[in-house]
């Protein structure tokens, strides 16, 4: 039974219903779907547009049907082809079907003041305002895994580089937090995008609003929402919240890419930074010996499928006139596929982090004789009143003495440099050593022990860890 079928004299085509259907995509919507109609019906009953009992009648089938199907999905092991196999146009649709098959005609009296636009409105507010807290404990999950992981090597000696060339050493615990700040940043957008979209459109009926004197703030009360819409027209056809959670997903999806890249290449023999394990990796159909970081790849591969569903959902909205058009339906495969990717990669993110077994001599000694002491042999001179620019220019020659003599910039003599510049003092060898050049950076988010100390220390406190 089609929810329009009165005006209609002929059959709809086959292939025109399977090229307008939803339902595929859209019935995960059905708890939420359910929740609008239980608040829907009884603010209806409220308002005396339908009588108490008739409301109390929608409202228990309502609750029934929520039973119903989480039996049945628990029985399907989740499985939302329970909802599918009766081929209803959409979610909707689907459950008025429902509701109809317990209620009869009643059933026909829940849509009174309402329609799909603000309805699918609603629904997709009220399930995306859940998925971002989802979200945002999936990222606080992976920044538990990189804390822990800081903790153990505030004291690791890495090359830190840019344009991936040895710059300065640095704590492999800094560049890990690194990322958890990017993902703290993550969160806060998060947070902000369920807080813009937690305006309620239902009420706005097709597009006008409608002629029932409808309570909106206590359904907008009952399911939680901030706000009712002001502008019934803006409320059935915008879709920025989509674009916004899809722009905040790109971002994270971005972050973990990065770090993905890392990861695979800190897995390479050529580095041997990193061990990722076999529980999280895979092998070759052909070459015995291999262990591929698949996991990161994909990681990072599927970025394009978030920037694709956020430039999709863009794509779809620019040429729309006001208000609603089917166009719109497109929104939630964009939404779902942007948001289940990152789901999934925080998870995976997450997992293979917690098991990675990083190689603490192996960094140590890439930092070893790298020259990435380098600006500390400067900064000695600078000390002694020897302004920056000539100091650069000394340090280079010294560079250049070292190369042409197969030399690290640690192993040079005070005697050496001595003969360099009369300003350097005896205490330059030690100031740079690896180690002594990683523990000087004091500055605040600094790379030094001490400094990382504190940042690890504001981190914990922002993830609400206390030690
Ligand atoms: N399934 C549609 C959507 O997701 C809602 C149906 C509105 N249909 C309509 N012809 N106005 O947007």
């Amino acid at each position: 039974m089609k929810l329009w079928g009165g005006r209609f004299e002929k059959e709809t085509h086959k292939m025109v219903e399977a090229f307008t259907s939803s339902i595929a995509i859209d019935a995960r919507l059905w708890s939420e779907d359910l929740r609008l109609s239980i608040a829907h019906a009884r603010m209806l009953g409220k308002v005396g547009v339908l009588t108490s009992e008739e409301a109390q009648a929608l409202v228990s089938a309502l609750g029934e049907l929520q039973s119903e199907i989480t039996a049945e999905l628990k029985e399907s092991g989740g499985s939302l082809a329970i909802m599918t196999k009766n081929n209803a146009e959409d979610i909707h649709s689907e459950i008025e079907a429902r509701l109809t098959r317990k209620l009869g005609a009643l059933a026909g009296k829940l849509h009174t003041a309402r329609s799909r636009n603000d309805q699918v409105a609603t629904a997709t507010r009220l399930y995306l305002r859940g998925e971002c807290s989802v979200v945002v404990e999936k990222l606080q999950a992976v920044q538990s895994t990189l804390v822990s992981l800081a903790e153990n090597h505030v004291e690791t000696l890495m090359p830190g580089t840019t344009h991936l060339q040895h710059a300065q050493p640095v704590s492999l615990a800094h560049h890990l937090l690194a990322y958890f700040w990017m993902l703290d940043r993550d969160k806060a957008r998060l947070r902000e995008c369920a807080a813009r979209l937690n305006v309620l459109p239902l009420g706005s009926a097709a597009l006008a609003g409608t002629s029932f004197p409808l309570d909106r703030e206590m359904v907008a009360k009952e399911l939680g929402f901030a706000l009712v819409s002001q502008n019934s027209l803006d409320a059935v056809s915008d879709r920025d919240f989509v674009v916004e959670f899809l722009s905040c997903a790109s971002l994270i999806a971005t972050h973990l890419s990065r770090l993905s890249e890392e990861l695979i290449l800190w897995s390479t023999p050529e580095y041997g930074f990193v061990e990722l394990d076999d529980a999280v990796t895979t092998g070759s159909s052909i070459m015995p010996q291999k262990k591929n970081p698949d996991v990161a790849e994909l990681i990072r591969g599927r970025t394009g499928k978030v920037f694709g569903a956020l430039i999709g959902a863009l794509t779809m909205l620019k040429g729309l006139p006001l208000s609603y058009n089917r166009d719109l339906q497109e929104d939630k495969e964009f939404l779902f596929a942007g948001l289940d990717t990152v789901s999934q990669s925080l998870d995976l993110m997450a997992l293979m982090l917690s098991k990675a077994n990083f190689n603490r001599d192996r960094m140590t000694c890439a930092v070893e004789g790298d020259f990435s002491n380098a600006t500390d042999l400067a900064d000695h001179l600078v000390r002694q009143g020897m302004p920056f620019r000539q100091a650069h220019e000394v340090v280079g020659g010294v560079v250049r003495y070292c190369i042409e003599n197969q030399k690290k910039l640690e192993q040079v003599s005070f005697d050496e440099l001595k003969k360099i510049s009369t300003l350097f003092r005896p205490s330059v060898v030690d100031e740079i050593q690896p180690r002594a050049v990683l523990n000087a950076r004091t500055s605040q988010g600094g790379t030094s022990p001490a400094a990382v100390l504190k940042q690890l220390a504001q981190a914990k406190q922002s993830l609400g860890r206390l030690s």
